[in-house]
């Protein structure tokens, strides 16, 4: 007895081991894309570079992030989502030692290019990943996980940034992320291979190996096993499955759904123009909008254990209903504040707590849930290629909107910029409720055979 409680608390301790070195990869995915913000200013410096030139180096991470993202689904699929990651790890360190030492803007671009790559592969498969080695109790928090490491690499990028910005130290601040990229390469030797990717390859005893080394009882292992092999009847794959199957475009076309909200919700604008909106609000000197920038992220950290804590007890969908609610009422706010342009300390700290709810909105909703519902409504044999269209998706619509921020900003005005995305977050609390399922607690294999009986999306998740 004595020794069945000791090796059920090592194997749960296994399987939290697991899934925070799986989720380490969010962390460089939150290092890559937020360090740029505060080296860029010396770098265009350095180099003499135009604004359109800037543009091109912010852009390049996430150009290549989608290029990455759709490359990854392939290369997943064949050498399963282990190997991808530690592909991944490889061209973080390339990539982050080409930036510290890049002769000039173009080995610099490149460089960026390559680290986008290694991004869309992580935000690729480390949702993935976990999603397919996560018990189903956990699996919502398991995957938060790996959006909390997002946000924590953002909020180290912001400090550092901010540290090294005294000594205009570009080349180190892009440079120090080679540490956590060779954690990320060693960290990820050591787990174990997704048993479901085992499985679709017809390796079952490798499978059933893995899985009694992270389920808790020996009934676990067998029904999965069983499940597993259930949903991987259906003979057709990827595209082919997309072209033929109703219900898999469906499901498809949820996951685009799902990433275009998470982007335009607007949390990039606020997180890449921190410190501009700062500005807006009435804060002048680059020292106080570069620590508004790291109060920003600590939000976004603290604010993701929320989200650890509810989304596998209050479920997905009222969290996410909560979050846009939130997030529509502080841009409102915020909207506001910018459109009466009051001149009082009181309304620039007013519109910077307004700035903080709506970070805090994102960061216990629709930061973490997306990646989470995005990995667990695909069908197991179309997973890889539904979640490349998803996530691929996701940097597109990323790249647009940082694109096109500041001509929105010209065109429109800010108050009514910050309006427009208070009714497009409105807007999805409204397609939440109609289209988005509760997937709390239920198995993988099960979301699949609703949806593949064609039931409504908003029910794939139902156990009955
Ligand atoms: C989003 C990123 C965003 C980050 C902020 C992620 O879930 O996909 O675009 O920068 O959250 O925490």
């Amino acid at each position: 007895m004595k020794l069945d409680i000791n090796s059920t608390v090592l194997k749960k301790r296994r399987i939290a081991v697991v899934g925070f070195l799986g989720a380490i990869a969010g962390l460089l995915f939150g290092l890559d894309t937020g360090v740029i913000s505060g080296a860029l200013q010396f770098i265009a410096e350095e180099f003499a570079l135009s604004d359109t030139m800037q543009e091109h180096i912010m852009g390049a991470l996430m150009l290549g992030a989608a290029v990455g993202a759709i490359f990854a689904g392939w290369l997943s699929y064949y050498i399963g989502r282990k190997y991808s990651l530690l592909v991944g790890a490889v061209l973080f360190i390339i990539g982050s030692f080409l930036c510290a030492f890049t002769p000039n803007v173009e080995i610099l671009i490149a460089a960026r290019i390559l680290l986008g790559i290694a991004v869309g592969i992580a935000s690729y498969a480390t949702p993935l990943y976990l999603s397919e080695i996560a018990p189903e109790k956990i699996r919502g928090s398991m995957i938060s996980l790996y959006q909390l490491l997002i946000t924590f690499g953002l909020l180290t990028a912001f400090i550092s940034d901010t540290v090294l910005s005294y000594y205009e130290a570009w080349r180190w601040m892009l440079g120090i992320v080679v540490i956590p990229a060779v954690f990320l390469f060693i960290g990820v030797a050591t787990l174990p291979r997704s048993p479901r990717w085992l499985i679709s390859k017809g390796r079952e005893q490798e499978a059933e190996k893995v899985l009694e080394e992270i389920r808790l009882t020996r009934k676990e292992v067998v029904t999965e096993l069983q499940e597993i092999e259930k949903s991987l009847q259906i003979k057709q794959s990827g595209w082919t499955l997309f072209r033929d199957n109703k219900n898999f475009r469906r499901s498809v076309g949820l996951g685009v759904l799902l990433q275009i909200m998470q982007q335009c919700t607007g949390i990039n604008i606020v997180l890449y123009y921190a410190p501009r909106i700062m500005g807006m609000a009435g804060f002048l000197t680059t020292a106080e909008q570069m620590w508004g920038s790291v109060l920003v992220g600590s939000v976004n950290v603290l604010a993701t254990f929320i989200a650890i804590g509810v989304v596998d007890r209050w479920g997905r969908r009222p969290t996410l209903l909560l979050g846009f609610s939130v997030m529509a009422f502080s841009m409102d706010l915020l909207g506001l504040m910018l459109y009466l342009d009051l001149d009082a300390t009181w309304a620039h700290y007013f519109s910077v707590i307004m700035l903080l709810v709506f970070i805090a909105g994102f960061a216990m909703s629709a930061g973490p849930l997306i990646w989470v519902l995005c990995s667990e409504i695909q069908p197991l044999k179309g997973r890889d290629f539904g979640i490349t269209i998803s996530t691929a998706t996701n940097w597109l619509a990323n790249m647009i909107l940082a694109a096109t921020f500041l001509s929105l900003l010209n065109v429109l005005g800010a108050a009514n910029t910050f309006w427009l995305y208070a009714a497009l977050n409105s807007l999805f609390s409204v397609v939440t409720w109609w289209f988005v399922p509760e997937t709390k607690e239920i198995s993988l294999e099960k979301i699949e055979a609703n949806l593949m009986q064609g039931r409504r999306l908003r029910d794939i998740g139902q156990l009955l």
